[in-house]
């Protein structure tokens, strides 16, 4: 059985970069992803004032001097986040608490998401935004400053709106409670206490609440190294379920974070044979094991909105299970994906029509026809990672055959992932 690492977690190398450049001390960062997304965000926080390190693919130690909560000075030029919504919104919540104006803005991509789920509930708190194009939309000025407390019911399941509160309430020093539909990705909290923050996560009445009561006057340096990306081993595993690699594959320190593992329920349902090592608790406050993939016969399922927060980033990957199980699989409640770094209910159905599989939209979902025909044809990453990244797999597949405009978007998470696809699948050709 082939054994593979996948690069250091996304959501857990952002956090890390804002926490550590808010921190009072030096923080010790291993395993930071290189991918585009943080390095958007580093260079945003560089801009800020912060001295980060250039980090790169070997996973070395990096060590950042925090500022402090306070301590971050005006930049001279707007901060581009290019494709990054989780540095975009996050830094969102850490400006509107900051004495300054600061421009925010990204690439078309992100020009095209949300932002108002962000910018409202922080202007409850006293943060002055102005939509310099679309409404709803970067570019941004934010004006930051004191700011009250804030008890706010978000409507979306969205760990960037709750980390987006939570980190304006810690650096402006009030009290914020985020009452969420359904528990989205904890990382941000389970940063706060590593930071020396008391933070509560408790379920009332079917609802998620998450409270910071008393934030400090100042955070804790972090010691920590970063798991790999469950969302990226997710597309290796799949490639193995699907018969992509000869005898099967072996993942190696994935974080395994229950508000992110939901893809694996899934694949049980479906038939997968799929394996993991007991969880062991690393530095980085996460759980971490090994993942084994061997090749298995699917059967189709249904995805419903209870189970979407714990996988929101695995459609595109699911799409791609779906598309080769047997039976019509049938995926609800999941209107987030439309506000993705692209349309994934629309794009995916346009491109797995586009290779020979039969699809339907729906207006918060998908149904997909599985099969085992050869599939052939053109597809568009539509600027999306996870999107090209899956589509990616699904042409490695013995018998298929699919082209992909714009796929080397796919390092904004997993730099790599190219070569590491044909490296696994040539060895079992
Ligand atoms: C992320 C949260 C998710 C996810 C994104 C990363 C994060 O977005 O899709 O890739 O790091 O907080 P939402 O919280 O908006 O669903």
């Amino acid at each position: 059985m082939r054994r593979i690492r996948v690069p250091g977690d996304k959501s857990v190398t952002q956090r890390a970069l804002i926490f550590a450049s808010l921190a009072s001390g030096e923080s010790r960062l291993r395993g930071l992803l290189p991918g585009g997304d943080p390095q958007a965000t580093a260079g945003a926080l560089r801009a800020l004032g912060v001295d980060i390190p250039a980090f790169g693919e070997d996973g070395a130690e990096v060590r950042i001097q925090g500022v402090g909560l306070r301590g971050l000075r005006q930049p001279a030029d707007a901060l581009d986040f290019e494709n990054s919504g989780t540095g975009a919104r996050l830094m969102l919540g850490v400006l509107a608490g900051q004495p300054m104006k600061v421009t925010v803005t990204g690439d078309a991509s992100l020009q095209s998401r949300p932002m108002r789920r962000v910018t409202e509930p922080l202007s409850k708190m006293g943060a002055v935004f102005r939509e310099m194009g679309e409404p709803d939309r970067l570019p941004l000025e934010v004006t930051g400053g004191t700011l009250e407390p804030l008890d706010y019911d978000s409507p979306v399941a969205s760990a960037q709106v709750k980390s987006a509160l939570l980190l304006a309430g810690l650096v402006s020093g009030a009290f914020v409670l985020v009452s969420e539909p359904h528990r989205s990705r904890d990382h941000t909290e389970r940063m706060l206490s590593m930071s020396g923050v008391s933070v509560i996560s408790h379920e009332a009445d079917g609802v998620w609440r998450v409270e910071l009561r008393d934030p400090p006057e100042q955070i804790d340096p972090l010691d920590l190294d970063v798991p790999g990306d469950f969302s990226s081993a997710a597309f290796f595993l799949a490639l193995a379920i699907l018969g992509g690699v000869e005898g099967g594959l072996e993942i190696e320190h994935v974080g395994m974070n229950p508000t992110r593992r939901g893809l694996l329920d899934v694949l049980d349902r479906m038939g997968a044979n799929v394996g993991a090592d007991p969880f062991a608790e690393e530095d980085g406050g996460e759980p971490v094991s090994s993942l084994r993939g061997r090749p298995s016969k699917l059967v189709a399922t249904t995805v419903e909105a209870g189970e979407v927060p714990a996988m929101i980033d695995e459609f595109p990957i699911l799409a791609i299970l779906a598309a080769r199980a047997e039976g019509v699989t049938r995926i609800t409640g999941a209107a987030e994906l439309r506000v993705k770094e692209s349309d994934r209910i629309r794009v995916l159905v346009e491109n797995l029509r586009a290779v020979g599989v039969e699809a339907e939209e729906l207006s918060d979902g998908l149904e997909i026809e599985g099969g085992d025909h050869p599939l052939t044809g053109r597809v568009s990453s539509h600027h999306d990672h996870r999107i090209a990244m899956a589509f990616g797999v699904l042409g490695a597949l013995a018998g298929n055959r699919i082209e992909i405009d714009g796929a080397d978007v796919a390092d904004v998470s997993f730099p790599g992932f190219w070569d590491l696809l044909e490296d696994l699948t040539a060895a079992g050709s």
